[in-house]
């Protein structure tokens, strides 16, 4: 066979069991329909197995969650995925990587290509992606990003990163959630950050804009970067998005995504930048990678962040003014979170 394809894991423990994560069901339909497209000669699997000992374990004493216990029912394939699989080339493994699998591949004379869907991304998946390529490496191989999911969403993305620099090819990626969230009272601030969102998708990320009350938690956890926007009210940040800053924002998992600022005001000089300040101040909080292009993007200079002015009696009056320059900081974030996370 010229092309086949490894089926890593897909355990009931790994889906919804006792290290089951809500990506991991939703991928299970994805799978069975990759499998489905291959002859079911060309499928391969690989169970994750261990026994009463698995505390005492290296991995053990590290992941102390006893999982795929050989013989319980969260060591079984995931019913659906099991029925399509010939049953005589599943592997089974007590380590992340199986030293059988490109021993059972190498059978296949005239292999060109393996394929690989699973999970999980950041562990399995990538351990039996080197493996294979070490094994075999005249062989292609490609991993489906829409067929697999990491322990979070930001490490199935990191795994997949490390393959594509190890030259595993990485196919059905999704492009990146970019998310913007705002107070906005009159609309000011929302306004921008909708200019934020389409200059982000321009350069190619899903990219959504929320106001703080109206979010949508999911979105936002699985965004690799979250920009902050506030009114300047009296020279600060309102004080409903401080006290959203304090209660909600902690629930979405912000640690680790790349952060910016921005803020919208009456006048030039009444306090946009103390605001944006406070904002990537309480961003770095929260272990965010602070964003900022400072001088380093050339013209126009948006240095720590875009504002918006809307009633200054001066020249640059009026939020439409300032749509260019949101939608070029959008497009410059996003530009730099593909750099970081793609
Ligand atoms: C209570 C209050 C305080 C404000 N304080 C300031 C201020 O200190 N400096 C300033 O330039 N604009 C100030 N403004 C104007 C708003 O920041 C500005 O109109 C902003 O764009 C409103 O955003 P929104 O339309 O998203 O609510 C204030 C507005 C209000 C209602």
């Amino acid at each position: 066979m010229k092309k086949v394809l490894v089926v890593v894991d897909m355990q009931n423990d790994f889906i919804d069991g006792a290290l089951g994560t809500k990506e991991a069901q939703a991928i299970v339909g994805n799978v069975i329909e990759k499998i489905k497209s291959y002859p079911p000669e060309a499928v391969y699997a690989t169970m994750d197995t261990h026994f009463a000992d698995y505390l005492s374990t290296q991995e053990g004493r590290r992941l102390p969650v006893e999982h795929c216990i050989s013989g319980s029912d969260g060591w079984l394939i995931r019913k659906e995925v099991y029925e399509l699989l010939d049953h005589g080339t599943i592997c089974i493994k007590n380590a992340f990587g199986s030293l059988a699998l490109p021993e059972a591949l190498k059978k296949n004379e005239d292999l060109e290509e393996v394929e690989l869907v699973g999970l999980c991304t950041d562990i399995c998946v990538v351990s039996n992606a080197l493996i294979i390529k070490a094994a075999l490496p005249e062989v292609k191989v490609s991993v489906d990003a829409s067929c697999c999911a990491g322990v979070t969403p930001a490490k199935h993305l990191a795994a997949l990163e490390t393959m594509r620099s190890c030259q595993v090819e990485i196919t059905g990626e999704e492009p990146l959630k970019l998310s913007v969230i705002c107070d906005s009272v009159s609309g000011n601030t929302k306004q921008a950050g909708e200019w934020i969102a389409e200059g982000m998708r321009r350069a190619g990320a899903e990219a959504k804009c929320f106001k703080i009350g109206e979010i949508d938690a999911d979105f936002v956890k699985q965004s690799c970067g979250v920009v902050l926007g506030s009114p300047v009210y009296s020279a600060l940040m309102t004080a409903d998005m401080r006290s959203w800053l304090q209660t909600g924002a902690r629930e979405l998992g912000l640690a680790g995504k790349l952060g910016g600022a921005f803020a919208t005001a009456q006048y030039t000089h009444g306090g946009t930048e103390l605001v944006i300040q406070s904002l990537l101040e309480t961003e770095l909080v929260y272990g965010m990678l602070v964003y900022s292009a400072g001088n380093s993007e050339g013209h126009p200079v948006i240095h720590i962040g875009p504002v918006g002015i809307n009633g200054n009696r001066e020249s640059f009056n009026g939020m439409e003014n300032y749509k260019e320059y949101f939608g070029l900081y959008g497009e410059r974030f996003a530009r730099k979170a593909y750099g970081l996370f793609r």
